[in-house]
């Protein structure tokens, strides 16, 4: 899988995308789809998925449930044969407000989701990847994993959390052809906003250069790439898709 005179084309790839059923998420899954892959979805709720002809499965899941990723992943094997790549997607923002008053329960519901269940997905698919010494593992992180975020503290030491994480994971690999990255956009016209105050939403788009928030089919493009074969020397790597917000 290391010929550079492949087209870009997704036609081996057995993909399981978390979050899948809206936003990022379900863009992901459809740009996968358009470029030859095999997709499954995983879902806490996968009602507005389970007709969409682009998933030849969904499942119900809660990332940050150790039985239920373990369970989703055996069907999901079952159901595709082969899971070669994950896109570790689902995420939640929790509150918006200063630390000092997040509970410990705000926190621990972010941390879980956003970190520890992108552990626990992660290390579902491994045993297969490595017994194939190959597989593609992409997490959506966040600018706010590099610079943090004012009023969504556990959410920045979430994604911060994961960039770690992929940067660990990644080295752990070496030398197969299991390759983590990260990918780290800015804030992008989803659903995840309505978690968001007005006031809270306008700082952000004010710190983007290109003066406009990032669109999901922007960050599917950036995602199908870093899973596909083309991109098969990287690893350990956060790419950005912040329209010139992140400086490194
Ligand atoms: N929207 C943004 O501005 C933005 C910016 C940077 C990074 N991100 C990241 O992109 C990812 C997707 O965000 P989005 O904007 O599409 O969000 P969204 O809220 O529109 O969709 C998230 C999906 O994840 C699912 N989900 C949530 N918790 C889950 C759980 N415990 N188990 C299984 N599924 C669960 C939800 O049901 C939903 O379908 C998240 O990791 C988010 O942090 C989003």
């Amino acid at each position: 899988m290391t010929d550079n005179k492949m087209s870009f084309e997704l036609n081996k790839t057995t993909v399981i995308v978390t979050g899948a059923a809206r936003g990022i998420g379900l863009a992901i899954s459809h740009r996968f789809r358009e470029l030859g892959a095999t997709v499954c979805g995983w879902d806490l709720d996968c009602s507005p998925i389970e007709n969409d002809s682009a998933f030849s499965a969904t499942f119900t899941v809660d990332i940050a449930d150790e039985a239920s990723v373990k369970l989703a992943y055996e069907r999901s094997l079952e159901t595709l044969g082969s899971v070669n790549t994950l896109v570790a997607n689902a995420g939640v923002n929790g509150p918006t407000k200063p630390a000092w008053e997040y509970t410990l329960d705000d926190w621990n519901k972010v941390i879980s989701v956003d970190l520890t269940g992108v552990f626990l997905c992660t290390r579902a698919v491994l045993g297969e990847m490595r017994k194939n010494n190959f597989g593609r593992i992409v997490v959506m992180a966040s600018v706010a994993g590099k610079e943090g975020n004012p009023g969504a503290c556990a959410y920045g030491a979430a994604k911060s959390g994961v960039i770690g994480y992929v940067k660990g994971l990644a080295r752990e690999l070496l030398p197969s052809d299991i390759t983590v990255n990260a990918i780290a956009p800015v804030i992008t016209e989803t659903s995840l906003l309505d978690e968001m105050t007005q006031d809270y939403i306008a700082d952000k788009k004010s710190r983007i250069p290109m003066g406009r928030f990032c669109t999901p089919g922007e960050i599917a493009n950036m995602t199908a790439w870093v899973a596909s074969p083309l991109c098969s020397f990287t690893t350990g790597q956060v790419f950005d898709v912040t329209g010139g917000r992140a400086t490194y």
